[in-house]
């Protein structure tokens, strides 16, 4: 009798046979890893910084975390599951499967710009990210490539709406650390 991971063959039959499904597979899960990642450092960063502006911006990384754990992560994983695969049960897996990580933040709490500066370099991770899983299904694999363009989209965005929080010197820095990197 055939088992369950047998029967997974059936999944996938969407794809264009020159697709390379364990690649998009391994793809779609270090992105899910990415966003459940993404989504505890907003709240982390909501629930520690301090200052003036603190509630303001607060709020904006809520609505952030909140967009990519109840709709990125939630999308990636329907499409994980119409390709038969599941999330990780092991949470602690999450993290080593995780290509972006989080950039390190800083240990003071007034430090917002820097706070938002991590985010900013996360949110530039994801949209590599998201190109490299549309370029892995471009014309092979129209639905995960929708999926990819969708999200690529909205962490255009994340980005654009992140940088915008910084102050006149927090974008200075953001440069300055940005040129640095290449
Ligand atoms: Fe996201
Ligand atoms: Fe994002």
């Amino acid at each position: 009798m055939e088992n369950v991971k047998d029967s997974r063959k059936l999944f996938g039959h969407e794809l264009s046979p020159k697709a390379d499904i364990e690649a998009i597979k391994e793809k779609l899960l270090s992105a899910y890893a990415d966003e459940w990642i993404a989504g505890y450092y907003y709240m982390l960063t909501a629930e520690i910084i301090q200052g003036p502006n603190s509630g303001v911006i607060a709020e904006e990384f809520r609505k952030e975390a909140v967009e990519e754990i109840t709709k990125h992560a939630s999308e990636i994983a329907k499409r994980l599951n119409e390709l038969g695969v599941d999330p990780p049960r092991d949470f602690t897996k999450l993290w080593s499967i995780s290509s972006c990580k989080y950039p390190p933040i800083p240990d003071d709490p007034f430090d917002i710009d820097g706070f938002i500066i991590a985010a900013v370099k996360a949110e530039i991770c994801a949209i590599n990210a998201y190109k490299e899983l549309f370029d892995l299904t471009h014309g092979v694999d129209p639905a995960t490539e929708e999926l990819a363009e969708d999200l690529l989209r909205d962490e255009v965005r994340h980005r654009t709406e992140m940088t915008n929080l910084l102050s006149k010197e927090g974008l200075a820095r953001l440069v300055k650390e940005l040129s640095g990197q290449h």
